[in-house]
C-alpha cells in the first residue's frame, strides 16, 4: 500500500496543564501534535488541518467533549475520536460512544501506558481505514474503467459487425450482378436463350422459396439457373437458328455436349463446384434417358432436376413467342405428361401447385403503353424486349420492373439512349401489387 503518512493529532482541553502533559506523554509517537483549549477553537483548527486522531476532554465550558467529537465527524469523518472523562460522566458519554462517534473513552486520571497504547491502536486503525478507502476507490475506478471499456468494446464490435455485414451484402450484390452480366453476354450471343435463362432463374426462385433451403444451396441453384446454358456459346451460328427436334446427328452431338462445356466454363471458379455439377446435369431425365451421364431419379442433383422442369416449361411456353393462355396450359400439361419420365414428379407437383402460369394470363389481352424511363413504375411488366440505341440487349419482354431495375434503365438511358421508349402492359394498381415478379433480380 502507500507509504505511511505522518500522523497529526489534536488534543483538546480547557486546562493547559492537561494538554501539556499529554504532549509530553506522546513525545515518543512520531506525529504532529496540535492543541486547542475549547471545542470552538478545535473546530476551527479541524477545518484547516487534516487529523488522524482527536483526543478531547469531556468537561469544557461552551461545548462538551461529546458535542465537539460529534461535530468533528462532519469535518473529519475518518479521524479516530477518544474522549477523556471523569468517572462521574461515564453514563452521559455512553450514548455518544454507542453512536460510533467515539472509538474509546478513557477515564481520568488515565493510566499512561493504556492511553499510549490506545493512541497507537487508533493511529493504526486510521492507517488501515485510509488504506482500505484508497483500495475501494481504486477498485471502484477500475470497475468504472472496465465498464467503460466494455461499453466501448461492445460498440466497436457492433460497428465492425455492421461494417462486415454491409461489406458482405455489397459483395453478394456484386457477385449477383456479375452472374447477371454473364447471362446478358449469353443473350448477346443467343438472344432467346438469354431471356430464357433469366426467366428460368425467376421461376426457380419461386420454387425454391417454398423449400426452406440453406442459403448456399439456394444461391447455387439460382446461379446455375442463370448460367445453365452457358455451354451454348460454343454453338455454330447455323445451329443457333435450328429448333429442337430438327438437329442432324452431328448437330445433336454438339447439343448434348453443352452441359459438359457449361460445367467446364465455371468449374475453375472457387466455390462453384455445386453450380458446375447442376449445370452438367440439367438435361438428365428422371427415368435415366437424358444426357450427358444418364443419371436417374434422386441421383440427379436437386438443382438440376428443378432447372430441368423450369427449363422445359419456359421452352414450351415461349416456343411461339410471348405465350397466351393456351401455350401456358400446354406447357403445364407437358410437365404433367412427362412427370416421372423426364421430370421429378414431386417437383412437377410443386411447380403446378404454384400456378406460375396464372401470372401471365392477365397480360394476354392487355393493352400496351410506351413510356419514357423516368415514367416507369415499380411492378410494371415489359411488353417488349428492351434494346439500347447501340443494340445492346437490356431486359427481356415479360420482366417485371423493380425500383432497382428502373434506376438501372434510367442510368443506361443517359449514356446509351433507349430512344424508342419502353413498352409496358397497362395495369391498374391492384394488378401491379397482386402478382409477384415472374422475372426479377436474383436477390
Ligand atoms: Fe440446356
Amino acid at each position: 500500500m502507500s507509504d505511511p503518512i505522518k500522523h497529526t493529532m489534536l488534543l483538546v482541553d480547557d486546562e493547559p496543564g492537561i494538554t501539556r502533559s499529554l504532549q509530553r506523554l506522546f513525545k515518543s509517537i512520531d506525529a504532529n501534535i496540535f492543541t486547542a483549549s475549547s471545542g470552538q477553537e478545535a473546530l476551527i483548527l479541524l477545518e484547516n488541518t487534516p487529523v488522524s486522531l482527536i483526543i478531547s476532554d469531556q468537561r469544557m465550558p461552551g461545548m462538551t467533549g461529546v458535542e465537539l467529537l460529534a461535530k468533528s465527524r462532519q469535518i473529519r469523518p475518518d479521524a479516530i475520536r477518544i474522549l477523556l472523562t471523569g468517572y462521574a460522566d461515564i453514563e452521559s458519554t455512553m450514548l455518544a460512544i454507542n453512536s460510533g462517534a467515539i472509538k474509546y473513552y478513557i477515564a481520568k486520571p488515565w493510566e499512561d501506558d493504556l492511553l499510549v497504547s490506545r493512541v497507537m491502536e487508533s493511529l493504526e486503525l486510521f492507517d488501515m481505514t485510509t488504506d482500505n478507502k484508497k483500495l475501494n476507490e481504486i477498485t471502484h475506478r477500475q470497475n468504472e474503467e472496465l465498464r467503460k471499456f466494455n461499453r466501448t468494446l461492445e460498440e466497436r464490435v457492433e460497428k465492425q459487425t455492421s461494417e462486415i455485414k454491409s461489406q458482405h451484402e455489397e459483395l453478394s450484390r456484386s457477385f449477383m450482378e456479375t452472374i447477371k452480366a454473364f447471362s446478358t453476354i449469353l443473350e448477346i450471343r443467343l438472344k432467346d436463350v438469354g431471356s430464357h435463362s433469366q426467366r428460368v432463374a425467376a421461376l426457380i426462385k419461386k420454387l425454391l422459396k417454398t423449400m426452406n433451403l440453406e442459403k448456399k444451396e439456394y444461391q447455387d441453384i439460382v446461379v446455375a439457373a442463370f448460367l445453365h446454358d452457358i455451354g451454348k456459346v460454343s454453338y455454330p451460328d447455323a445451329l443457333l437458328k435450328k429448333a429442337d427436334g430438327t438437329y442432324t446427328r452431328s448437330e445433336m452431338e454438339i447439343v448434348t455436349k453443352h452441359p459438359i462445356l457449361g460445367q467446364s466454363c465455371v468449374i475453375g471458379i472457387n466455390g462453384f463446384e455445386e453450380i458446375a455439377l447442376i449445370i452438367r446435369h440439367h438435361h438428365e431425365n428422371f427415368d435415366g434417358g437424358g444426357y450427358p451421364d444418364f443419371l436417374r431419379g434422386k441421383a440427379i442433383p436437386p438443382g438440376a432436376r428443378l432447372i430441368r422442369i423450369a427449363n422445359a416449361f419456359d421452352h414450351h411456353a415461349f416456343s411461339k413467342g410471348y405465350p397466351d393462355k393456351k401455350m401456358l396450359n400446354d406447357a403445364a400439361a407437358h410437365l404433367v405428361r412427362e412427370s416421372g419420365v423426364l421430370f421429378d414428379p414431386e417437383y412437377v407437383k410443386q411447380f403446378i401447385d404454384l400456378d406460375i402460369a396464372r401470372q401471365y394470363y392477365h397480360h394476354e389481352l392487355a393493352e400496351t403503353i410506351v413510356l419514357k424511363t423516368a415514367d416507369l413504375e415499380n411492378g410494371m411488366v415489359l411488353a417488349e424486349n428492351i434494346y439500347s440505341n447501340s443494340g445492346m440487349f437490356v431486359l427481356p419482354k415479360g420482366a417485371r420492373l423493380s425500383s432497382d431495375m428502373i434506376a438501372r434503365l434510367i442510368k443506361i438511358d443517359k449514356f446509351d439512349h433507349i430512344s424508342r421508349g419502353i413498352t409496358v402492359y397497362k395495369m391498374n394498381k391492384t394488378e401491379k401489387e397482386a402478382y409477384e415478379p415472374v422475372q426479377n433480380s436474383i436477390g
